[in-house]
């Protein structure tokens, strides 16, 4: 019997679902016992249910399990330590909240309830200690808890500002994103749609980058998020691109930078001291990755920076109190499975599973 902890992944067969599969295959702390699908898949071995399109393998016994139909009962009954939930927005919620109410630990990447005040939404650099907020959650009644990843344009951009927002304070971002196909899901994008095509609209997708931004570099006094108040202007864009978002970004600071160099070196050497310290495996060493190449970054050769956990800066340049780049980075792994794992992980560490 493995003293690892037992996890499971809900929505397994998916995009999000497969990296979550892929990374939790050989995890030196978690063990994948369970993985869930819909109705139509219950039963099938994951090999013959899943159609697996990422670049990633998990191991073959994972491949041989039987994919499970969502029980809240069954699923409470297993006591897993904790759950990786990849389900489409629209059944998630009350899938998770009625695990939560039941004492189930939940990760989870679907946007319903990230902007809840008891809800911390996540990207662990930038603001690990909102996950102090789960301690609030017991006042809902649950046994369980609820912790989200943000989304997926928001994780890679706040990860890039926010050694920015500590150093000079920001007034004003203005982004533009230009998102991957693999974004929108397994169904997401008709291919006639969008190979020789750019779409400049993304249902949703803008306002969760003005808000989510917002809480996620919010200040937290131990009980509640208090969120930052800078101005976001936004474009969001879906591109023939398979992985990587790129987002193209102007930040107006509070107080100008002495120089370019003094910027380069602040994104290239941020770090969050305590997640330093507890060696989380999936942590990158440089959450920050600077290139100076004028062609950089791109997603082919970029995305996988850091192991799909670092975002690449690049056309750094620095004007005043205005600051230029375009930032890059893995949408569904730092931008969604990668950070949930991340997440999993300091729970962990944090005695919180
Ligand atoms: N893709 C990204 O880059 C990204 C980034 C950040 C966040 N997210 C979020 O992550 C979640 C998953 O996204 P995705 O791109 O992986 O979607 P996806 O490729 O469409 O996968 C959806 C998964 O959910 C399962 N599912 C669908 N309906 C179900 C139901 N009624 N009951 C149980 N299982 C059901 C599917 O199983 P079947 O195979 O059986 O249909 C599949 O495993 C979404 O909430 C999305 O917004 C995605």
């Amino acid at each position: 019997m493995s003293d690892k902890l037992r996890v499971a992944v809900l929505g397994a067969t998916g995009i999000v679902g497969q990296r979550f599969v892929a990374r939790l295959s050989r995890h030196p702390w978690f063990e994948l016992e369970g993985v869930y699908a819909s109705d139509e898949k219950t039963g099938l071995r994951y090999r013959e249910a899943v159609k697996w399109i990422i670049d990633e393998h998990p191991d073959d016994s994972i491949m041989e399990r039987y994919l499970q139909r969502i029980n809240i009962d069954q699923i409470a009954r297993e006591r897993y330590d904790l759950v990786f939930s990849a389900l489409p927005s629209n059944v998630a919620n009350s899938i998770e909240v009625e695990l939560a109410k039941r004492g189930v630990k939940i990760v989870s990447n679907a946007s319903p309830l990230r902007l809840e005040q008891d809800i911390p939404l996540i990207n662990p650099e930038v603001n690990g200690d909102h996950i102090k907020l789960l301690h609030a959650q017991t006042k809902r009644g649950w046994k369980g808890w609820i912790a989200k990843v943000p989304n997926c344009s928001t994780a890679i951009l706040t990860l890039a500002l926010k050694p920015l927002h500590q150093a000079y304070g920001i007034s004003r971002v203005i982004v533009v994103t230009m998102q991957a196909v693999s974004g929108a899901g397994l169904k997401g994008v008709p291919s006639p749609l969008i190979i020789d095509n750019i779409i400049p609209y993304i249902k949703g997708e803008e306002e969760k980058i003005v808000q989510e931004s917002r809480k996620i570099l919010g200040s937290f006094n131990g009980q509640a998020i208090m969120p930052a108040s800078f101005d976001v202007l936004e474009f969001t864009t879906r591109v023939p691109v398979i992985d990587g978002h790129t987002e193209a970004v102007f930040i107006e600071l509070k107080k100008s930078p002495r120089s370019k160099e003094d910027v380069i070196k602040l994104l290239e050497e941020y770090h969050d001291n305590k997640i330093a310290t507890l060696r989380l495996p999936s942590a990158p060493n440089r959450p920050v990755v600077v290139r100076r190449e004028v062609d950089r970054p791109q997603p082919r050769l970029d995305r996988m920076a850091g192991n799909g956990m670092s975002v690449t800066v690049g056309r750094l340049s620095v004007n005043g109190k205005m600051v230029k780049m375009i930032v890059l980075g893995h949408n569904t792994i730092r931008g969604a499975a990668g950070n949930g794992v991340l997440i999993g992980e300091l729970a962990y560490k944090l005695n919180l599973l």
